[in-house]
């Protein structure tokens, strides 16, 4: 089954042909960072006409890249939520016009449960153990789950506040460190001489499982600015270093230790972990080292958002559900998971 899918959730306008829910024939993401940049941030509003001015471009692309044409297309995925409710209406409104017009069903996906699909992608089907732990880490969100099956979920642990990638472009940003941060702040710790400062993620009370990084931030923030917010001396690049590496340690060992808790409350046989924070390699290192149960991490172009993650988890809910959505999806800015 051939499955052409398309993401647009937020900054990134994705395609990608997808034969059979694993192997991608191609995949064509447009960034809009350069966009972006100069706000320290995403731009709903230019985010939308970026999205406008590009979609049938990156379409066209993926079609020449997989040698395929439109008429070939068994299903087209979109992603119908979370996200910014102007940038789904473009990728939903086109989806809907194209399956309608080319006689094709439609099939919805949840954006989040996408990011860990993206990790089972790169895994050899038959090593899909489940029960399973889910850890999705990105700009939007930060969610641990346990994985029953593909589409069958409990959610363990989520964000009360700022999501970890949100903290690293946040951190960045007060550091001067343009935007998306998490690769500015990897590049900066890895180089980080210096290793002196100590940083402590939020604990949420009751809720172990739970994950909170708006303090963090704020403590970061009283170390460049002083205690009373008014030191405007800019750092040095050994102080920067110092402060990027001591952050990046501090939010990973509490996700890794919120992960070891999971797995010693919940036997699970595999961790699947997704989103644009699982590109950072000292992430990767630190959690290889902590755990000895099997590791999938998505292929690096995997873990941003995109369209294979999509096209790959709509070949399975069509598989199971044999459901044509086009009269029924709407967008979902925020969905459960
Ligand atoms: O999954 P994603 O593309 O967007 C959402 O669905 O939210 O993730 C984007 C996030 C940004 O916050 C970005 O700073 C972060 O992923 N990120 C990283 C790295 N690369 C991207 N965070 C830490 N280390 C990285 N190497
Ligand atoms: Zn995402």
């Amino acid at each position: 089954m051939l499955v052409l899918g398309l993401e647009t959730t937020c900054d990134e306008t994705s395609c990608a042909l997808v034969r059979d829910g694993v192997e991608i024939l191609s995949l064509v993401i447009s960034s809009q960072i350069d966009l972006h940049r100069e706000f320290g941030g995403v731009v709903p509003e230019l985010a939308c006409r970026r999205h406008i001015d590009v979609i049938s471009a990156v379409l066209q692309e993926a079609l020449e890249k997989a040698n395929c044409l439109l008429s070939d297309v068994d299903l087209i995925a979109v992603a119908r939520g979370p996200g910014l409710i102007g940038a789904l209406l473009i990728g939903i409104t086109f989806a809907k016009g194209l399956a309608y017009a080319n006689k094709i069903p439609l099939v919805g996906v949840n954006h989040i449960e996408a990011h860990l699909y993206a990790a089972m992608m790169t895994a050899d089907p038959k090593n899909l153990m489940f029960p399973s732990l889910g850890v999705v880490l990105s700009g939007g969100h930060t969610s641990l789950v346990l994985i029953h099956k593909i589409g069958s979920y409990t959610l363990l642990g989520q964000t009360v506040d700022d999501a970890i990638g949100e903290a690293f472009d946040k951190v960045a940003k007060i550091l001067d460190l343009p935007y998306p941060g998490g690769p500015e702040i990897e590049r900066l710790a890895k180089d980080a001489a210096l290793d002196t400062l100590q940083f402590k993620p939020g604990k949420v009370k009751g809720r172990p499982l739970d994950f909170s990084f708006s303090g963090i931030k704020t403590n970061v923030l009283y170390k460049v600015r002083g205690n009373d917010l008014k030191r405007i001396t800019p750092l040095l690049a050994e102080e920067k270093g110092a402060i990027a590496k001591a952050f990046q340690r501090s939010v990973f060992q509490d996700v890794i230790e919120k992960i070891q808790l999971a797995v010693q409350e919940n036997p699970v046989k595999a961790i699947f972990l997704g989103g644009g924070v699982t590109q950072n390699k000292e992430l990767r290192r630190m959690l290889q080292e902590a755990t000895t149960l099997p590791l999938f991490w998505p292929k690096l172009d995997l873990c941003m958002d995109n369209g294979a993650m999509i096209a790959g988890l709509g070949y399975q809910k069509f598989l199971e559900n044999k459901e044509d959505m086009l009269f029924t999806i709407e967008p979902e800015t925020r969905m459960p998971f």
